[in-house]
């Protein structure tokens, strides 16, 4: 990926910042974008530190011209842009669907799913420019299969899955490649801030996966970077799961695994 500008929304923590130091660890310039200055920062610094090149923008993935700003700094230092990951996105509170306010439905689906057409609503265009390239987008196991008491994630997710595939369609002739992933439950902080005030919820949270863990943030930030390289060149339009199993866990009868 040496010479190419990778962008990742959502950049400044977890699987966002995973994703930004693997795109630069394969030679990539990268672009970091989050909401949240210092989680920013220090993507980049720890981007430097192993001897990459970036940029860090402060900005929010639910904004128009927040994202366009964001692409005009990526032209004016890079002078172009090949790879993205959209990554960022807001859940709500856990609540019955009859309790969920408008605005906390607004509120998840202006960043889950707007927030993911109107960075490829701009993205694309500089893409194209740059001679082609490759987005993923990131969904979740919850768009597939839904999630109680997430209702307006769980629809956000199923949106950015159908939204990849409708735009993979529209450019598979124009350069660029457009893919989803699916990851199951991440060891990131917002997990763990779950875990931490819902304890009793660990090992349940952990059985939903076949493979009885969680995903480590680089194994969902290799399968972004996979889908932006050569080796995939014939992918698009795809949802890859990454999940542990959790799709393919039966919740009729638990038997367990064969271990
Ligand atoms: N953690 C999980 O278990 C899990 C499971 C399935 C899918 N996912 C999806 O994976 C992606 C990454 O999740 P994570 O757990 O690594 O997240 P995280 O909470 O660890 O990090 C998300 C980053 O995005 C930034 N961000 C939030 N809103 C933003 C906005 N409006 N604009 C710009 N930046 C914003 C945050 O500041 C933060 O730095 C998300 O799309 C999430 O829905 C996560």
């Amino acid at each position: 990926m040496e010479q190419k500008v990778a962008l990742v929304m959502g950049g400044g923590a977890g699987t966002g910042r995973a994703t930004a130091l693997a795109f630069s660890a394969a030679g990539a310039c990268v672009v970091i974008v989050d909401i949240k200055e210092e989680g920013g920062r220090e993507t980049l610094e720890l981007v430097q530190a192993q001897g990459g090149e970036g940029l860090f923008v402060k900005a929010n993935m639910g904004s128009a011209d927040d994202i366009q700003r964001v692409l005009e700094q990526t032209r004016t230092q890079f002078g172009g842009l090949h790879m993205v990951s959209n990554n960022a996105a807001l859940g709500t509170p856990n609540k019955p669907v009859t309790d969920l306010s408008e605005q906390e439905w607004d509120r998840c689906m202006g960043v889950t799913l707007k927030g993911v057409w109107l960075s490829m609503k701009y993205q694309l265009p500089l893409i194209e420019a740059s001679g082609g390239g490759a987005i993923v987008n990131i969904a979740s196991v919850s768009g597939i299969r839904g999630e109680a008491f997430q209702s307006a994630y769980a629809a956000a997710k199923g949106g950015v899955i159908t939204l990849t595939k409708a735009v993979a369609s529209e450019y598979a002739r124009r350069g660029i490649r457009v893919n989803s992933i699916c990851p199951g439950g991440i060891n990131t902080g917002g997990m763990q801030f779950y875990l931490d005030q819902m304890p009793e919820m660990r090992e349940k949270v952990l059985n939903t996966h076949a493979m009885g863990r969680l995903a480590e943030p680089e194994e969902i930030a290799n399968a972004v970077v996979f889908l932006c390289s050569q080796k995939a060149s014939f992918i698009t339009g795809h949802d890859l799961v990454v999940d542990g199993g959790v799709m393919v866990k039966s919740n009729v009868i638990d038997f367990g695994s064969a271990d």
